[in-house]
């Protein structure tokens, strides 16, 4: 380097502002996470399952466990006519598209994905997105955009508030499941206005059913359009498994439903069904529908074939309900607190008293060979701690007995319950 060069490179240090670490905001979860580790529980959010044995069992920590934790509640994944609609799709169409569904993207198994949508709910249109993140982060920013209010309630997935964001609409959160909260919100809503009521059918952190009855109907009467995500009902709440909106009659006055393929549908999408005449002009003008690739062949015929067994799913609904109602049964009668007083889905919540014996009693159930989810603050309501367990059609009743004699045991040794 000549001298002037050195020198010109010595004043560009002395002007260089200090770099501001970006990664600096993380430094308060960094914190409460090395506080959990340094107890010396195992990572509850880094858990690898070594084999995958059915919808309920897996390997984890070379130990058979049963799966309590994975929303697989129509237990799928297995089905021998699912992984045979897979593996043909893989060999006749290859392992992927490599494109997006307006351009490349679309094969006859998309089609025949979203015709079996369509007859699954008896509605119009169906389109399918590449998850049911991105299905509502389309639809609900491509509906309400600036000048436009969207009222929803608090507790809502962050998937509908990250479309909520995208879209620039005016964001009018109301108190978790609050009837009258939300009638007032959208009273004060300026006459003329765009205006979508959203709402879950369950709500996933706490297993609690939406009065959708009660407020589709007030949406309605306020002149809002609805969009209900069914991701937690599909496939096994309602008479068809349409969700909730089909079980509380009001399916009909739901403009819009947001749903998923990984829970009971056993693989990985999203969609959105409607009766809207002009639905299908959202496949030109979604933006996380157009500007990202298509799913796999494999997957939508899974999907495809999923959704069509689900239509006769009756009984599988009925023993999942039995095995809902005798977890919540019994883990009440242990002592546990219970997110829902009744069961009210295919999950049921378990209140921990502190991160630390939730991630304690988290681990105590894994060491017995169960899983189930760690739900902690920020993404929980009230700042609380759980354990969400997710029932499966697949669970034996003698495998639910066993889960609740490993919860008194668990529980009995981290002292939650006495
Ligand atoms: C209510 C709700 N909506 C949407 C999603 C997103 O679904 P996906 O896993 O297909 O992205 C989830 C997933 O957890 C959810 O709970």
């Amino acid at each position: 380097m000549t001298d002037t060069a050195t020198a010109r490179s010595a004043d560009a240090a002395d002007t260089r502002e200090t770099e501001r670490d970006l990664l600096s905001k993380f430094d308060e979860t960094i914190k409460t996470r090395e506080t959990l580790l340094s107890s010396g529980v195992t990572d509850p959010f880094n858990l690898v399952m070594e084999r995958v044995l059915s919808p309920t069992r897996a390997i984890c920590n070379g130990r058979d466990t049963i799966l309590l934790g994975t929303y697989n509640y129509m237990g799928m994944t297995f089905d021998p006519d699912v992984l045979d609609a897979g593996k043909q799709a893989l060999s006749d169409f290859g392992s992927g598209t490599t494109g997006s569904r307006v351009l490349n993207g679309t094969y006859q198994g998309h089609k025949e994905c979203e015709d079996a949508l369509r007859e699954f709910y008896a509605m119009d249109h169906a389109m399918v997105f590449s998850t049911g993140y991105q299905a509502n982060l389309g639809i609900i920013s491509t509906l309400a955009g600036k000048g436009d209010y969207i009222v929803l309630d608090i507790d809502s997935h962050a998937s509908i508030y990250d479309g909520c964001k995208m879209g620039d609409a005016e964001i009018v959160p109301f108190r978790h499941n609050d009837i009258e909260a939300m009638e007032k919100r959208l009273k004060r809503i300026p006459e003329g206005a765009g205006k979508l009521v959203v709402l879950e059918g369950v709500y996933s952190m706490l297993g609690d059913v939406a009065p959708l009855k009660e407020m589709v109907a007030i949406a309605k009467r306020h002149g809002a359009m609805v969009l209900v995500d069914e991701a937690h009902s599909m496939g096994f709440i309602g008479e068809n498994g349409r969700g909730v909106a089909e079980d509380q009659g009001v399916i009909d006055d739901v403009d819009f439903i947001i749903g998923t393929f990984s829970k009971s549908v056993g693989t990985v999408g999203g969609f959105c069904v409607s009766n809207h005449p002009k639905f299908d002009i959202m496949r030109l003008v979604c933006r996380p529908y157009v500007f990202t690739a298509s799913l796999p062949p494999s997957v939508v015929a899974t999907a495809a074939t999923s959704i069509r067994k689900l239509m006769h799913g009756a009984n599988k609904r009925a023993h999942l309900w039995e095995n809902s109602k005798r977890l919540h049964a019994g883990l009440k009668e242990l002592g546990f607190e219970l997110g829902t007083e009744t069961p009210q889905s295919a999950i049921v919540a378990v209140i921990m008293p502190d991160l630390e014996r939730g991630a304690t009693m988290w681990e105590a159930l894994l060491q017995q060979g169960l899983y189930v989810n760690l739900a902690r603050p920020p993404a929980t309501p009230a700042n609380m701690t759980l354990l969400r367990c997710s029932l499966c059609a697949e669970h034996s009743s003698e495998e639910v007995e066993t889960i609740l004699q490993r919860f008194e045991r668990a529980g009995k040794t981290v002292g939650i319950i006495g």
